[in-house]
């Protein structure tokens, strides 16, 4: 059994783990007598109480429908809305608020990109590139597209280690490409993608980029206009803020171009049987009530983020992949999957001789919350020639105490299995 010493928990580059984690309640769950290790993060991240209070504030004192009506509730919730999406703004460095759409969340913004612009935009023939590291949300909805009008769907490689092969991206370039979407951070292995390489090469081919931001704007400082990329996306609930709602950022010279998406209420100038009148961007983008209350916890959670500092978590996710890294590459039979030189707070592994769903099972039973599957990315299992990894990923309020449990759990586990 490793035997690993019991650290003060202050990081070095000075988050204070103490204070941070007394933000995240649910992070006092016991789970079968043992503290909860909450390492699920790529897949949902937990609420502070600062966002969880806010959006408590909004329903217990600010609820209305939004954008409809003069009286004092639904100018109040209007605001409050709009101030969320000038947060975001802010926080990725957007030229304007016209270009950040709320969404349901990533999925539903790559799917808007696909509907709105590929729909109109692209035609038979016209080749659209994604990479062997996307997961399903940045495949299916090209496959959609591709069975609807004809285009065609090309997948750059990856290396073994998990990095894109940029050689092949460069090949994969023909007359024909007319749309590039690219991951920022693989969710199944944590490469980070050299994304502002692969936009700027792109754009030498007058080729539209989207980048999918779901692991990346919750864990480092993303700066849109500097990696100059079409659109990008991400969600709320991965980076401490609630379920449904998301982010597109789309530039103007494109958005003002595009149809909406869906129809309904607030998208609309005038509706009469005869012709309707789209509203201005973004709100031509956001058909219905939208998740008010979500938006403005989303808000709520860039500001906590901002206030820890995304470089000071950057860092502390890069100690603990780090240490988490070295510890199981001393586990005689265990494999981490995904070996590329940049890399996030992801590590995904396998044990000889023990399913991937034991594992996720027997860590549980300590307390430990992994994925086990694959994590939405099933190519990426293919290329491995393997159905699943156990998957950790780390965020701002995990400990190195945390990775000594999980790496005690996997030698249980070995000696259980007898591995
Ligand atoms: N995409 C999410 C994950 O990586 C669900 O687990």
């Amino acid at each position: 059994m490793n035997k690993l010493a019991h650290r003060k928990e202050v990081d070095k580059e000075g988050l204070n783990l103490g204070e941070i984690r007394k933000d995240f309640p649910i992070l006092e769950t016991v789970v079968k007598g043992n503290p909860l290790v909450y390492l699920d993060n790529a897949a949902s991240s937990q609420m502070p109480i600062q966002v969880i209070n806010r959006i408590s504030d909004y329903h217990l004192s600010e609820h209305s429908n939004i954008h409809r009506a003069v009286h004092y509730l639904s100018e109040k919730a209007t605001a409050e809305y709009e101030n969320s999406r000038e947060i975001v703004k802010n926080f990725l460095n957007i030229e304007s608020s016209k270009e950040v759409i709320f969404t349901r969340g990533t999925t539903n913004g790559i799917n808007l990109v696909c509907q709105s612009y590929g729909s109109k935009f692209l035609k038979e023939g016209d080749e659209i590139l994604i990479s062997y590291l996307e997961h399903h949300a940045n495949i299916v909805p090209w496959q959609l597209l591709s069975e609807k009008i004809g285009t065609k769907l090309k997948v750059i490689p990856m290396t073994d280690d998990g990095d894109i092969d940029f050689e092949a991206f460069k090949k994969l370039i023909t007359k024909n490409t007319k749309f590039l979407s690219l991951t920022h951070i693989s969710n199944a292995l944590g490469t980070v993608l050299p994304i502002k390489e692969m936009v700027e090469y792109a754009h030498e081919y007058d080729i539209p980029v989207l980048v999918d931001g779901a692991q990346s704007v919750p864990h480092a400082e993303v700066d849109v206009r500097d990696i100059d990329c079409d659109f990008y996306v991400f969600s709320g609930h991965k980076m401490c803020g609630p379920s449904g709602i998301g982010v597109l950022y789309g530039k103007s010279k494109f958005l003002e171009k595009m149809d909406p998406y869906e129809g309904g209420g607030d998208m609309i100038l005038s509706v009469s049987f005869e012709k309707t009148v789209y509203n201005k961007v973004p709100y031509k983008f956001e058909a219905g009530t939208p998740p008010i209350a979500q938006a403005i916890g989303l808000g709520s959670a860039v500001e906590y983020l901002q206030e820890i500092g995304m470089d000071k978590i950057n860092q502390h996710e890069k100690n603990l992949l780090r240490y988490a890294t070295d510890e199981l590459n001393k586990i005689p039979g265990v494999r981490i999957i995904g070996t590329a030189e940049n890399k996030a707070g992801v590590i995904s592994f396998v044990i000889d001789g023990v399913h991937p769903h034991d594992i996720g099972t027997l860590l549980n039973d300590d307390g430990i919350a992994i994925r086990t599957g694959h994590h939405c990315a099933q190519p990426i299992m293919d290329k491995y020639k393997i159905p699943a990894t156990a998957r950790a990923s780390f965020y701002l309020y995990n400990t190195m105490s945390e990775i000594d449990k999980l790496i005690n759990g996997i030698y249980s586990i070995k000696k259980l299995f007898g591995a």
